[in-house]
């Protein structure tokens, strides 16, 4: 999927082992800001090959400008739920369900923040989700209180708050209920 702001264009689609190296300088542009915001894992080689070079619970979806080949944007879904977030979400009177819950995290380069880009990732991830069987979204780790343009994003896009926890600081649990599903078949569509 293309998008483009500002006469910069970019593209869409899921990570592929050929982008570690790519991805790899995109952490290390992130702001000091961003990386307190997003921290979903260690930004390091072998954990981008731990998470992704085999077939695992995680997937990940990049954004590279075209013209340069730089990766601008990086989500994080694992299917299911985090088992150390399980307890939280459970005391709320959730009950997590590995086969329809996926867990996020987003995260846009500092530069392309507050463009469109983020939801623009959202929305082709949200067709992914669907297609996938996926009926919840739950937030990484939840987000940080103080994080007004992340939770701003994420009511915009239809998530509700759960709950609040302490960690090193105030934090949301978010969840999004995904409704309308499509008849896609679940079993051809997994992560
Ligand atoms: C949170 C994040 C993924 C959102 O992506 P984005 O591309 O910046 O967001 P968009 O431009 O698509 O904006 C969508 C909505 O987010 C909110 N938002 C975006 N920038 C904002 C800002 N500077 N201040 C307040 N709200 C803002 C608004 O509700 C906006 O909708 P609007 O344009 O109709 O006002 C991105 O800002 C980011 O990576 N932040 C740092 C890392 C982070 O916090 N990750 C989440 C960890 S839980």
């Amino acid at each position: 999927m293309i998008f483009v702001s500002n006469h910069r264009k970019v593209n869409i689609r899921k990570l592929e082992t050929s982008d570690f190296d790519a991805l790899i300088l995109y952490f290390q542009n992130l702001s000091e800001s961003t990386k307190k915001r997003f921290g979903p894992h260690a930004f390091d080689k072998q954990t981008l090959i731990d998470l992704y070079a085999a077939p695992t619970d995680f997937i990940g979806f990049i954004a590279i400008e075209t013209n340069t080949g730089i990766i601008v944007a990086y989500i994080i879904i694992k299917a299911g739920y985090l088992q150390h977030d399980s307890f939280r979400l459970q005391s709320y009177g959730l009950t997590p369900d590995h086969e329809t819950d996926c867990t996020f995290a987003p995260s846009v380069a500092d530069l392309w923040q507050s463009s469109g880009l983020g939801s623009a990732m959202f929305g082709y991830i949200i067709q992914y989700l669907k297609a996938s069987g996926i009926k919840r979204i739950i937030l990484w780790g939840g987000v940080q209180s103080n994080n007004e343009k992340a939770i701003n994003f994420y009511k915009k896009h239809g998530f509700r708050t759960l709950g609040q926890f302490e960690y090193h600081g105030m934090n949301e649990d978010m969840i999004m209920d995904l409704f309308n599903l499509n008849n896609t078949s679940h079993k051809d569509a997994k992560f």
